[in-house]
């Protein structure tokens, strides 16, 4: 059996640097069946260990081997993000007083994105807020969602509309997790990676280009660096703007060309990931349009996001004014501003407040 430590490397740690609320990732093959690494930051007597239907039977007994001795419960989410809902949470909120669980609680939360934004949720909010411990199964996860501390559910009216900040007390990314998980999934983690070698790091998106086969094909080595430097550029970037008044912001680059695209189709047709791809590709686009860059590094970055799998044209069905409905919409718009994120090129991103319509609808259009 393969271990972090069997396989002759301890995992790898990444701090969190945010005071007396600093935390560790640790990413590293088998680390779930390894839980000297982990265990010890699950404290209390009570645990929730939230999951979904699909990791549930993959990697769910794994974990609750771990938990005998705590008086623990599991509660299955049924995958997918119609089920990041305050619905959910309430079945949560009731295991939760059924366990009689006090202040000292700990939640653990095993899945993706879906999983540690609800379980986050949960976490910050019982007996306001209690530990909370992130154990993420797919790419997007591990380099996204998992850290950061930002938890939420969706409402009908649109998506993590009601959250809190909350950070975990721990990360746990176990890279073999990943064997599981489909390629589309994985390739819709790319994205995110290669967002913050886009946004701010021109040697890791030049490092992301030279292994974008390594990447897609799941290079384990290759796969863990990506881990490890996009945990590092987003521990950094929240660490100095936890509750992004500011810098934080730019890891919105695509979003809000991605947003768009996932509300006008229903959320339906792409994955997060891809949507974001598209968005990138289209924020450099405009970015070109404006001057701010030339076009052969728009070209460049479509070109890469497409070898990682990922699509980078908008399709020709989406109505443009539609598509602009939406992102006027978007959270970061500051007082009914399109705020957008830009890029001047690798490794820089802008934000730029009132970026003129006509020309995003320009972008929009031109296909
Ligand atoms: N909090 C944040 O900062 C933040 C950042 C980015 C995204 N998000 C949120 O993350 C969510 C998307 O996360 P996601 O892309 O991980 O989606 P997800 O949680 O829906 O997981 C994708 C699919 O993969 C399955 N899965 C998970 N791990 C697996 C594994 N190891 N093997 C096989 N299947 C596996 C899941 O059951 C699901 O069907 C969205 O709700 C988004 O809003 C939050």
């Amino acid at each position: 059996m393969t271990t972090a430590f069997a396989s002759g490397h301890p995992p790898r740690r990444i701090k969190v640097a945010l005071g007396a609320r600093a935390y560790p990732i640790l990413v590293g093959p088998g680390l779930l069946r390894q839980p000297r690494e982990w265990i010890d930051a699950v404290r209390g007597r009570h645990v929730l260990l939230v999951t979904d239907s699909h990791v549930a039977p993959l990697y769910g007994d794994t974990v609750r081997a771990a938990l005998s001795g705590r008086e623990a419960r599991t509660f299955v989410l049924p995958a997918g993000e119609p089920n990041k809902s305050l619905a959910e949470c309430a079945r949560a909120f009731d295991l939760l007083a059924g366990m009689k669980a006090s202040r000292d609680a700990c939640v653990v939360a095993l899945g993706g994105g879906v999983v540690g934004d609800l379980a986050g949720f949960v976490a910050a909010t019982w007996m306001r807020g209690v530990d909370f411990v992130q154990m993420p199964t797919t790419l997007l996860a591990m380099v996204d969602s998992s850290v950061g501390g930002k938890t939420a559910v969706n409402l009908t009216q649109g998506k993590n509309l009601i959250g809190a900040f909350h950070q975990p007390r721990l990360v746990v990314a176990d890279t073999e997790a990943l064997a599981t998980l489909p390629d589309r999934e994985l390739a819709a983690g790319l994205a995110e990676v290669a967002k913050y070698g886009a946004l701010g790091d021109a040697g890791f998106l030049d490092w992301i280009d030279r292994h974008a086969l390594a990447l897609r094909t799941r290079d384990p080595d290759a796969i863990a660096q990506a881990i490890e430097s996009a945990c590092r550029h987003k521990a950094a970037i929240v660490a100095r703007d936890e509750r992004e008044t500011g810098e934080r912001a730019l890891l919105n680059l695509g979003h809000t060309f991605g947003h768009a695209i996932e509300a006008a189709t229903a959320y339906q047709r792409f994955l997060h990931g891809e949507a974001v791809a598209i968005g990138m590709v289209l924020a450099a686009k405009l970015s070109a349009r404006l001057g701010m860059a030339g076009e052969a590094p728009a070209r460049a970055l479509a070109d890469l996001l497409a070898r990682l799998g990922l699509p980078v044209e908008l399709p020709a069905d989406l109505d443009p004014e539609v598509l602009l409905g939406h992102m006027r919409l978007d959270k970061k718009n500051a007082s009914g501003r399109l705020r957008l994120i830009l890029w001047r090129g690798p490794g820089k991103a802008v934000i730029v407040d009132d970026v003129p319509e006509r020309e995003v609808l320009a972008i929009l259009a031109a296909r």
